[in-house]
C-alpha cells in the first residue's frame, strides 16, 4: 500500500508560462482541502537545492489566478542534472518532512522529476506547463492558448500598419522545437504561409506562396517564422526573399519573450485548475512519476518515460486549412 502523503511541495521550471499561478493555486487550495500540508519552492529544482521553501496556504495564493508568470519564480538548474545537486535537494525536503512533489514544466522538468522520484523513491508528479505546446500526454500545455492570443493580438497590429504600406511582414514566434504556435497562431490571424521546425525539408513553397498572394493582389503579406525551423533564422529567411524579390518592401519582426507574459486566457485558467486539482487527488490516489494532462476533455496521465520520449505532434490538418485560406 503507497506511503500516506502529509506534506507537499510544489515548484515551477523551465520558460515561465500564463496559467502557471492558476496551477499553484489550485495545487495549495486542493492540498489543503484534503488536509494536506503545501509547500512552495521557489526557483524551481535550483530552489529545492539551495532549500527556497515556504509553507503556503489558501491565503498564499489569493489574487492569483489573474496573473501571469510565476509567483514561484523559475530556473533551469544545471545542478539538479547531477546526482550530488539531486541529493542535497531530497535532503531538504527530509529535513520539512515533505513527502511528494508536484513539479510545474515542460520536458526537462519532467526529465528531473523522473529521476529525482526513481533515486529516492518519493511520488512526483508533473503538471504541463510550456508555451511551446510540445509535451506528449496532453492536448493542449498550461500557457500554450494565451501565448497563441498574444501571438495573435500582435499580428492583428502588425497586419494594420502591413496594409497600409503594401508590406510583407516576417514574424517570429517562439517555439524552438515546434511550430504550434507558429501553426495555429497563423491560422487565426490569417497568415500566408507558416515556416515551422517539425518540416522535414527547408520549406521550399514559401516562395510560390508569396508569388500566389502577390498574384492575388494582395496587399498586405504576413509570413510566421517560428524560431527552430529548418529555413534559417528569420533574418536569413528575409534575406533570400529581399534578393529574388527586391521590389517587395518587407520587415521583421520578432515577437520573443511577449508571448510568455500577461494574464492567463480562460482557457489555460480553467486547465490548469483541472489538472492542478487533479495532481494532489492522483498523489493521493498513489499515483507517481506521471505527467497529467487533458486528452479528449478527459484526464490523461502518462508516465514521465513516455512523456519525455515521444514528441507531440503537430496538427498538420491546420496547416492544410491555412493554405486553402490564405489565397
Ligand atoms: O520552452 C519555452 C520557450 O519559450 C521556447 O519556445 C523558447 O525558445 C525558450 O523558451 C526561450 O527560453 P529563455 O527564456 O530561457 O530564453
Amino acid at each position: 500500500m503507497a506511503k500516506e502523503i502529509n506534506s507537499i511541495g510544489v515548484l515551477t521550471s523551465g520558460g515561465d508560462a500564463p496559467g502557471m499561478n492558476a496551477a499553484i493555486r489550485a495545487v495549495v487550495r486542493a492540498g489543503n482541502h484534503y488536509g494536506k500540508k503545501v509547500h512552495g519552492i521557489y526557483e524551481g529544482y535550483q530552489g529545492l537545492i539551495e532549500n527556497q521553501i515556504l509553507e503556503l496556504n489558501a491565503r498564499s495564493v489569493k489574487g492569483i489566478l489573474n496573473r501571469g508568470g510565476t509567483i514561484l519564480k523559475s530556473s533551469r538548474s544545471e545542478e539538479f542534472k547531477t546526482t550530488e545537486g539531486r541529493k542535497k535537494a531530497f535532503q531538504n525536503l527530509q529535513a520539512r518532512g515533505i513527502d511528494a512533489l508536484v513539479v510545474i514544466g515542460g520536458n526537462g522538468t519532467f526529465t528531473g522529476g523522473m529521476y529525482f522520484s526513481e533515486e529516492f523513491d518519493i511520488p512526483v508528479m508533473g503538471l504541463p506547463g510550456t508555451i511551446d505546446n510540445d509535451l506528449a500526454g496532453t492536448d493542449f500545455t498550461i500557457g500554450f492558448d494565451s501565448a497563441c492570443n498574444v501571438v495573435v493580438d500582435c499580428v492583428d497590429k502588425i497586419r494594420d500598419t502591413a496594409e497600409s504600406h503594401n508590406r510583407l511582414f516576417f514574424i517570429e514566434v517562439m517555439g524552438r522545437d515546434s511550430g504550434f504556435i507558429g501553426l495555429r497562431a497563423g491560422l487565426a490571424s490569417g497568415a500566408l504561409d507558416v515556416v515551422f521546425p517539425e518540416e522535414t525539408q527547408p520549406h521550399e513553397d514559401l516562395i510560390s506562396e508569396l508569388e500566389r498572394g502577390a498574384s492575388n493582389n494582395k496587399t498586405n503579406r504576413i509570413i510566421i517564422v517560428s524560431e527552430g525551423n529548418k529555413m534559417g533564422n528569420i533574418y536569413e529567411i528575409a534575406e533570400m526573399v529581399r534578393e529574388r524579390y527586391p521590389q517587395w518592401e518587407s520587415k521583421i519582426t520578432i515577437l520573443g519573450h511577449l508571448q510568455r507574459g500577461g494574464a492567463p486566457t480562460c482557457t489555460d485558467r480553467v486547465l490548469a485548475s483541472r489538472l492542478g486539482v487533479a495532481a494532489i487527488e492522483g498523489l493521493i490516489d498513489g499515483r507517481r512519476g506521471e505527467a497529467i494532462g487533458i486528452v479528449d476533455n478527459k484526464l490523461a496521465y502518462t508516465s514521465f518515460a513516455e512523456a519525455i520520449r515521444s514528441k507531440a505532434k503537430l496538427d498538420m490538418e491546420l496547416n492544410r486549412i491555412l493554405k486553402i485560406l490564405a489565397s
